[in-house]
């Protein structure tokens, strides 16, 4: 594929969770988790995803990787549709997207030692390689994660979380991914390791030229990583732009919320408050209209009934709200509803 061809294009994407109940288990209604989303990711680019608990980031981040399977849409990885391939088909490209988890505690198994950690990426795509070879991407793998040779015969649990952490990524990387959706690799660890595993993934990313989705719930650090930042908000994309943009002129009503945020005192945790009232409301009946409208200190009747499409602002900006409506007069319905909010700063194109 060409150089100019995003690494993944993600085009009005939903996961919907079915919800039974009655004595007959019959489908109730559904979680709307991702809810019409449509990006794309370009290579070598760390892609900031944010939002409140609940937001739908995770699942988005399996849905992209088809850990779950949408309810709806299309992913392009490299310019190839993966909607409808079989497992078989998806196999090859698996091995090109990788997943970095929270917690390194629950995703590495207790049983296994880290070389056998390791090895098991290539064993499982078949990659079998001599055993002498093996050996070494495994202790060339353990030296780019800064970890000492020793470890490969110790079990995870003798080791700190931000040790573990660098194994959890070490077998992420087993394979020299493309693409890597790293979920909250750092809210797990120690303030004090925190730095570390970034400053780990950001060398990482440059030494191999990969491409991340970094989901997170520290605004710094996403600021810290990403080229571009994505914010969601019930299951959709809200506003998108390049990180210093995003950061400087935030354009959505919640955005500004997320970004105002004050620190809340809670024993043992780090919580933020929103300076908007009330709490996302549930995917499984989300507002009409602007889903942010409820909680929105500038709805307007309008926002009650009309969901806004994402508008270009220039810049790579993109912000789904009726206050960023271009005027009328000068910008004639750039903006089309399910628009892609990608990284063009011309009008998206449909399809
Ligand atoms: N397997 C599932 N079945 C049903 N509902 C689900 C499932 N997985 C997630 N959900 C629901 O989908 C919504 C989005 O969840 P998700 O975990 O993607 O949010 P998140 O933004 O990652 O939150 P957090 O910041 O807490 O990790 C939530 O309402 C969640 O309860
Ligand atoms: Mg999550």
């Amino acid at each position: 594929m060409s150089t100019t061809t995003p690494q993944l294009q993600v085009s009005d994407v939903k996961v919907h969770f079915p919800v039974r109940g009655g004595a007959f288990g019959r489908v109730r209604g559904a979680v709307k988790a991702v809810d019409g989303v449509s990006f794309d990711v370009l290579r070598g680019e760390t892609l900031g995803l944010v939002g409140e608990s609940g937001c739908g980031k995770s699942t988005l981040g399996r849905a992209v990787l088809r850990l779950v399977e949408p309810t709806a849409g299309t992913l392009r990885f490299d310019g190839q549709d993966l909607t409808g391939l079989s497992p078989r088909q998806l196999r090859p490209l698996r091995q090109r997207m990788q997943f970095v988890f929270q917690d390194p505690y629950a995703s590495l198994n207790p049983r296994l030692t880290v070389r056998e950690i390791l090895e098991e990426p290539f064993a499982i795509h078949g990659l079998a390689r001599g055993p002498g070879e093996r050996a070494r991407e495994v202790e060339a793998l353990l030296d780019a994660m800064g970890l000492p040779r020793e470890a490969l015969e110790r079990r995870p649990h003798e080791f700190s979380g931000g040790q573990r952490q660098r194994i959890g990524i070490a077998r992420a990387l087993a394979l020299r991914p493309d693409l890597v959706v790293a979920d909250e690799p750092i809210s797990a660890l120690d303030v004090s390791v925190q730095a570390q595993i970034v400053n780990l993934l950001v060398d990482l990313q440059r030494e191999r030229g990969l491409t991340y989705i970094f989901i997170a719930h520290d605004l710094n650090i996403v600021e810290y990583v990403s080229t571009r930042v994505a914010v969601m908000y019930l299951g959709r994309i809200v506003e998108l732009a390049p990180s210093a943009a995003l950061y400087r002129q935030p354009r959505h009503p919640y955005t500004q919320a997320l970004l105002s945020a004050v620190p809340v005192a809670e024993p043992g945790h780090r919580r933020t408050r929103l300076l908007v009232p009330g709490e996302p409301p549930s995917p499984l009946a989300p507002p009409p209209g602007c889903t942010f409208h409820p909680r929105c200190p500038h709805a307007m009747e309008r926002c009650r009934r009309e969901a806004p499409p994402s508008y270009p602002l220039g810049g790579g900006h993109f912000a789904a709200c009726f206050l960023a409506e271009p005027d009328a007069r000068e910008a004639p319905s750039d903006a089309a509803p399910g628009g892609r909010t990608g990284v063009l700063a011309q009008p998206p194109s449909p399809g």
